[in-house]
């Protein structure tokens, strides 16, 4: 598949066959994310790639940041923790259906709240670098016919998923892979007179 077809077809996917994805494919997957480019050339991402015989401890950590969340507690506030709750929720049932989820750590950044310039500048670098990485894994699933989710909702259990991953670095996101059991239209994307402005 060229570039441009791969790049317009990719769908994000929110429902799975229970088919399980051989070792040797996700490896393929992986290659491809680690064939992104990086801020110099840091390659500040690492994967750990969780299977379904794996999945419990996964789903109860997100299942009690949830929790926690509804009881008022948790790291959203106010009205927008509602929506997060949502989001989160229905996210969880995705990630139970999915017969692997790749988290993606940030090897270059602590999770620090109070930051220098320094620290927040090598932290943006840092994150773009694991954006183009998740998006390379996300086309590179297409063209093995396997579908993907990128996913932030798990922010919502951050400290109970950095914790089950026995990490102290920072997780930026979760990949949800496995073979499709839906075929989406595509959604809608701003047109370019709103976001492109040529001088
Ligand atoms: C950084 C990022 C975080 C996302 N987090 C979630 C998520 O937590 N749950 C979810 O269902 N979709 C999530 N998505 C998928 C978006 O909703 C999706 O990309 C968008 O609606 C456009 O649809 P498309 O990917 O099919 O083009 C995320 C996408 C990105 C890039």
């Amino acid at each position: 598949m060229d570039t441009i077809t791969a790049i317009s077809q990719r769908r994000s996917i929110r429902k799975f066959l229970p088919k399980e994805i051989d070792n040797k494919t996700i490896e393929k997957i992986l290659e491809a994310g680690i064939l992104a480019p990086s801020a110099k050339n840091t390659q500040p991402w690492k994967f750990v790639v969780i299977t379904n015989k794996n999945k419990e401890g996964m789903l109860n950590a997100l299942k009690s940041g949830i929790e926690i969340e509804k009881s008022g507690n948790g790291l959203y506030k106010g009205e927008i923790a509602k929506s997060f709750i949502n989001g989160a929720e229905y996210t969880l049932k995705i990630m139970e259906e999915a017969p692997i989820t790749i988290f993606v750590i940030n090897t270059g950044n602590k999770i620090l709240f109070n930051r220098s310039y320094g620290e927040v500048f090598t932290e943006m670098a840092n994150v773009q670098s694991i954006g183009a990485s998740i998006q390379n894994i996300l086309l590179a699933s297409g063209e093995y016919g396997i579908g993907s989710l990128w996913i932030c909702d798990i922010f919502i259990a951050y400290k109970e998923l950095c914790k089950w991953l026995n990490t102290d670095q920072q997780l930026v996101a979760a990949i949800s892979l496995g073979y499709p059991d839906e075929n989406p239209p595509p959604r809608p994307r701003k047109g370019m007179g709103e976001l492109v402005e040529w001088r």
